[in-house]
């Protein structure tokens, strides 16, 4: 199982504080049974850690969680970036913002409240020079779940979409979780390509706070392991 969305690293943001908190999230997620946990902090274009800082602290991480004795969880390094009007430009001078550095798919999130004039247009800007832009839990924004047709003009453009384990658990409140259930509305795995969404993950912040709660999400939305032979919704 693999968790494409985590604040594990950390004092990057507002997820985990040290690397005992980490670890033991790491050990949580391992329990749920995740085998690859992106490490995804919160980034702005103002407010970036450099290259350096991403490498040293997933790898610290790593270490921490080989002495741990914990079962192997491959941590992969990204970014959830927020929406910008400059994010390709950003982006293509921070590859290493990227899933595993590798220069294709990338974690956007929207603010909260706002739905900028913009949105479609940066991630247009992210297709075009070439990235995959995934959504970050847009079940969470405000002008989203009300016109939540807007989300399909995002998806027709070629974006995929991220729903938040925790708003399928209802930990967001009755709103987010009947927008998230709409937005996975078409299946879950087997008809998830056909509906807005394409995938789940933890968003976990911290074990107190926001534990990753992937698998009981996935239980919760009757997920079964593919059908060998089924390719996966992600391309
Ligand atoms: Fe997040």
């Amino acid at each position: 199982m693999i968790d494409l969305h985590s604040h594990v690293l950390p004092g990057l943001d507002d997820g985990c504080r040290t690397l005992a908190e980490a670890v033991q999230f790491v050990r949580a997620a391992a329990a749920e049974g995740i085998t690859t946990l992106a490490c995804t902090p919160h980034v702005t274009e103002e407010n970036c850690p450099f290259p350096e800082v991403l490498t040293r602290t997933k790898e610290q991480l790593q270490v921490a969680c080989q002495a741990a004795k914990l079962p192997d969880v491959e941590l992969l390094q990204g970014a959830e970036m927020m929406i910008d009007p400059t994010l390709a430009d950003f982006l293509t001078r921070r590859l290493d913002l990227t899933y595993g550095g590798k220069g294709r798919y990338c974690l956007v999130e929207l603010p909260l409240v706002d739905y900028p004039l913009y949105v479609e247009r940066a991630l247009f800007d992210l297709l075009v020079a070439g990235f995959q832009p995934i959504l970050a839990h847009p079940e969470r924004n405000a002008r989203l779940q009300k016109e939540r047709h807007l989300l399909e003009s995002i998806v027709n453009q070629g974006v995929l979409v991220q729903i938040n384990a925790g708003s399928v658990l209802g930990h967001y409140g009755s709103l987010v979780r009947q927008t998230a259930l709409y937005f996975l509305q078409s299946g879950c795995v087997q008809a998830i390509a056909s509906g807005c969404a394409h995938a789940i993950a933890s968003d976990g912040h911290n074990l107190q706070n926001r534990p990753p709660g992937l698998k009981q999400a996935m239980d919760k939305i009757g997920w079964k392991k593919p059908t060998p032979g089924i390719p996966d919704s992600f391309p």
